[in-house]
């Protein structure tokens, strides 16, 4: 099937410097110049350091993990939590002794971060020693910032947020073989009260849907497993756009792909979760019985303030008809503690919410105000001592629901996909379709292969032995 391609090929240009950088710093730093990428954050950050990665290596960058031996360090930032921010700062400012044993080290930093005014201004007055600094829709313009850098340009702030095509054909290095992303939209049009992100990441965005298919069809014949398809809110993939195709037809393309593997996604908002989404991971056998569904709280009235656009009532149902629909479905859940005026009172409906679903594993967070958005500037009088009382007493329910959860794998056999090595020499362990890891007899060679793997015990991970 063929689609209109509303993709612009921007990155054209970009390999024309490429090949000007490749030159350049083979003169200035000798044989094997050096690139490291640091990364904070999300799975859609690691996805483009992956980009920044596959571009730096078509400038003739080696990768390392090792700051000291770079001649170009990238800090790919996050800015979801005050918490990300804190950390960023503090690993930048290593870059000033890292600059004085190596005075032409280039450095940038790119990202959600990044892209908040108020945090380029603070850098570049605090941080002199920063290079660049460029947002989230500018990033495959690196072969172009670090020519400029390399041909004596002065320190470059491009934080460019049009919302304009995506960007396609930029190169990927991709950290594993059998496990990958792959980004299907960016941005975000929700605007929930609390996020960063639509201010950060811009309006949503969705990619071809044929680009799709080309990258999972690359991934598979390259021996990819597991694909997880990236993006904010997965469900409204292809709003907006002429070719019909939306999340649920998609997640089908890519199942009638031939091969063996998996395909996985997130994140999904519960607004957009329709039953047309449920039927198809139902029938599709690839798309793993995960669905991650962030609910944030369980009081409608925190909800509401939220900008959540659902109630408690919608999202309990949504789940009743998820368990109906997929019955060996993984449940997984993000939520928020303490947002600005939530009460006990609130706090606890979010506690009754997680008994009753009993989700497979949480994602908790205390609240963290983000500037320029409207929580921010809510009255917020609980304090964060009362917040973390309130937090540790959700992780302690969640623990207990986690503990009777895995008693119901004992006996049963699942299919996985080995995918790491266990705690004790000679094992390894492997993801079910849903979310459990079980450990197992096995060696390297079993990775990345898929076995039947019967549970036999829990003593705080889940242990198997393989079924031939
Ligand atoms: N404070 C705390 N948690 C937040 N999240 C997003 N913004 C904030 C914030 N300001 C959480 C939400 C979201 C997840 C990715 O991060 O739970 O689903
Ligand atoms: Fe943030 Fe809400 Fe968008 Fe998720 S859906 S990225 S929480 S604004």
């Amino acid at each position: 099937m063929l689609f209109e391609n509303k993709s612009t090929s921007v990155f054209s240009e970009q390999t024309v410097y490429a090949d000007r950088v490749k030159l350049s710093i083979l003169n200035i730093y000798g044989e094997n110049p050096k690139a490291c990428v640091v990364t904070f954050g999300c799975q859609q950050n690691v996805s483009d350091s992956e980009k920044l990665k596959g571009m730096l290596k078509m400038m003739g960058y080696e990768i390392t993990e090792d700051w000291a031996l770079a001649d170009f360090i990238i800090f790919n930032t996050c800015a979801v939590r005050g918490h990300a921010e804190d950390r960023v700062y503090g690993n930048i400012g290593k870059v000033k002794q890292l600059k004085k044993d190596k005075p032409r080290l280039i450095a940038a930093v790119c990202g959600c971060m990044a892209q908040q005014e108020s945090v380029a201004e603070k850098i570049k007055k605090s941080y002199p020693y920063i290079d660049m600094v460029f947002g989230t829709q500018v990033f495959h313009r690196l072969p172009e910032f670090i020519y400029k850098q390399l041909n004596g340009s002065p320190r470059i702030f491009e934080l460019t947020l049009d919302n304009s095509d995506i960007v396609e054909d930029i190169p990927v290095s991709r950290d594993g073989t059998y496990k990958g992303w792959l980004p299907i939209m960016y941005g975000c049009n929700n605007f929930c009260t609390y996020c960063i992100v639509p201010y950060v990441r811009g309006r949503e965005r969705s990619r071809d849907p044929e680009k799709i298919l080309e990258e999972a069809r690359a991934m598979i014949a390259n021996g990819c497993k597991d694909i997880t398809l990236l993006g904010q809110n997965v469900n409204s993939y292809g709003k907006g756009c002429d070719h019909g195709i939306n999340f649920a037809k998609l997640l089908r393309m890519i199942n009638d792909i031939e091969g063996d593997f998996r395909i996985r996604f997130m994140t999904s908002h519960p607004k957009d979760c329709t039953v047309e989404l449920l039927d198809t991971i139902r029938d599709c056998e690839k798309v793993s019985r995960h669905l991650h569904l962030p609910f944030q709280s369980g009081s409608s009235r925190i909800l509401k303030l939220m900008n959540r656009y659902y109630d408690r009532e919608a999202y309990l149902s949504l789940i009743k008809e998820a368990k109906a629909r997929i019955p060996d479905v993984s449940l997984t859940s993000d939520i928020i503690v303490g947002f600005p005026g939530e009460t006990y009172e609130d706090f606890k409906e979010t506690l009754s919410l997680v008994e009753e679903v009993k989700f497979s594993s949480l994602f908790t967070f205390i609240y963290s105000p983000r500037e320029g958005t409207p929580a921010a500037r809510m009255a917020d009088p609980v304090t964060r001592e009362e917040k973390g009382k309130w937090f540790d007493e959700l992780l302690r329910l969640q623990e207990r629901i986690a503990a009777e959860n895995v008693k119901n794998y004992i006996g049963k056999t699942y299919r996985v996909l080995c995918d790491g090595y266990g705690s004790n020499e000679g094992f390894v362990t492997g993801h079910t379709s849903g979310t459990a890891v079980i450990e197992f007899e096995g060696d390297e060679g079993l990775l990345g292969k898929f076995v039947n793997v019967k549970v036999d015990l829990y003593d705080g991970t889940l242990k198997g032995t393989i079924i031939k």
